[in-house]
């Protein structure tokens, strides 16, 4: 199934932002899940919202997409893309 959000790449952040505490206490959730792993494939990683936090904190993250437009805002981030066809 293919859902793409490119529609709305441009609000995504905006609309589903969380305070920053929330945020880290969600990062520190998925570190805490994550106990023993090093690398994270994040299937559908949009704008990175959390994909980024993870890997600013030593995790090797791969992220796929389907939306070019999600992946520009992964991009301005600080996400490394690449795009493949
Ligand atoms: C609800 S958003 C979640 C984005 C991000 N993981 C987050 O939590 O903010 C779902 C994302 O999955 C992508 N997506 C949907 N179907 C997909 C598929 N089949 N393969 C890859 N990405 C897909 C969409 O383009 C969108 O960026």
């Amino acid at each position: 199934m293919v859902v793409s959000f490119d529609r709305v790449a441009e609000i995504y952040d905006e609309t589903r932002g969380f305070p920053v505490f929330v945020m880290e206490k969600i990062v520190e959730t998925l570190m805490d899940e994550l106990e023993g792993y090093v690398n994270i494939l994040d299937v559908g990683v949009g704008t990175a919202r959390f994909s980024k936090p993870l890997q600013n904190r030593g995790y090797y993250v791969v992220g796929i997409d389907v939306s070019l437009k999600m992946l520009r805002k992964a991009f301005e981030r600080g996400m490394h893309i690449r795009i493949t066809m």
